[in-house]
């Protein structure tokens, strides 16, 4: 199954539209056993621009899923490209704190793998509204 995240995040990665800032992002993630993925989306006006993560995850909810199990991330360079700080909100939004957030390299190679509770310590989540 990381071999199938990985697979996906790299081909979303090579459809990116990402003219401006010429940096190629893909995002794979696993819900119930199906994966969905995504690429950064920018725009001429530059704010309007969106993430990798948030296309997977747009992906997955309009197939129903509510759940991230596991999400594979790429970017470009040599340094992992960890989330941004808005995407690591919408992770928490269908992630447990638990959920294992994987960086790879454009190779292929895993460079780095966090929980989300380590990307984000003491989120504000859905259970704050319950
Ligand atoms: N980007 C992502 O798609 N995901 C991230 O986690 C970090 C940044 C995109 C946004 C923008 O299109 C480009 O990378 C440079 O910031």
């Amino acid at each position: 199954m990381m071999e199938e995240l990985i697979s996906r995040a790299l081909e979303a990665r090579s459809r990116a539209y990402a003219p401006y800032s010429r940096f190629q992002v893909g995002a794979a993630l696993r819900c119930e056993g199906v994966v969905h993925s995504g690429c950064n989306v920018e725009n001429a006006a530059y704010p309007l621009g969106t993430c990798a993560e948030g296309g997977a995850i747009s992906a997955m909810i309009l197939a129903g899923g509510r759940r991230i199990e596991e999400i594979v991330i790429v970017g470009g360079g040599d340094q992992p490209c960890t989330p941004c700080g808005g995407c690591r909100q919408k992770l928490r939004e269908f992630g447990l704190p638990d959920l294992k957030v994987h960086m790879i390299s454009p190779a292929g190679i895993l460079l780095l793998t966090r929980t989300l509770a380590e990307l984000l310590p003491d989120a504000f989540g859905p259970d704050n509204l319950e």
